[in-house]
């Protein structure tokens, strides 16, 4: 029997004002992008705001529904927009944030299992690695290389042979 390992190693800035200055704007437009969110029923507001190869940016947040299987988390929302109006075009990083009207939103989260999958799909197409800043609206931000970090031992379509 062989023991295989998965490793990964990611950075950590106390705030905001220890990134680079692009890495700040786009973060800060993720944490103002919170105010779109519509969650009136968990009252987690998330938001997200990508940067692009060409150099647009091109926000997302969470789209909430009374069927709430029917809702939509905010990465989810930025890669319809994103794969629409850019079709294909590497997204270079992704700053995703939230404001939770319940409680405390100064730590770091990351996407969910559902969105993981859906970034990881996009990575591969865009064939350019997405760069993650998590953070909350303050405190530390997490700054993650590539998606395939989070997801190891990803399904994708080779798979389907
Ligand atoms: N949510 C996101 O938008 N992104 C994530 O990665 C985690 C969860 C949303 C889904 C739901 O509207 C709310 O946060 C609470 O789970």
């Amino acid at each position: 029997m062989k023991e295989k390992k998965f490793q990964f190693s990611y950075k950590v800035v106390a705030d905001a004002t220890g990134l680079a200055e692009a890495d700040a704007a786009l973060l800060q437009l993720a944490r103002k992008t919170t105010k779109k969110a519509y969650a009136p029923y968990s009252k987690f507001n998330v938001a997200c705001a990508a940067k692009l190869a060409n150099g647009k940016t091109v926000v997302g947040s969470n789209q909430e529904n009374a069927s709430y299987p029917v809702g939509i988390c905010a990465e989810r929302a930025l890669l319809a927009t994103v794969g629409t109006q850019y079709t294909d075009e590497p997204i270079l990083t992704l700053a995703v944030t939230y404001h939770s009207l319940n409680g405390d939103s100064s730590h770091p989260i990351s996407p969910c299992g559902m969105c993981r999958q859906a970034l990881s799909e996009y990575e591969k197409r865009s064939g350019t690695p997405i760069r993650l800043l998590l953070s909350g609206m303050e405190g530390p931000v997490y700054i993650i290389s590539t998606i395939k970090d989070l997801l190891p031992l990803a399904f994708s379509e080779e798979d389907l042979g």
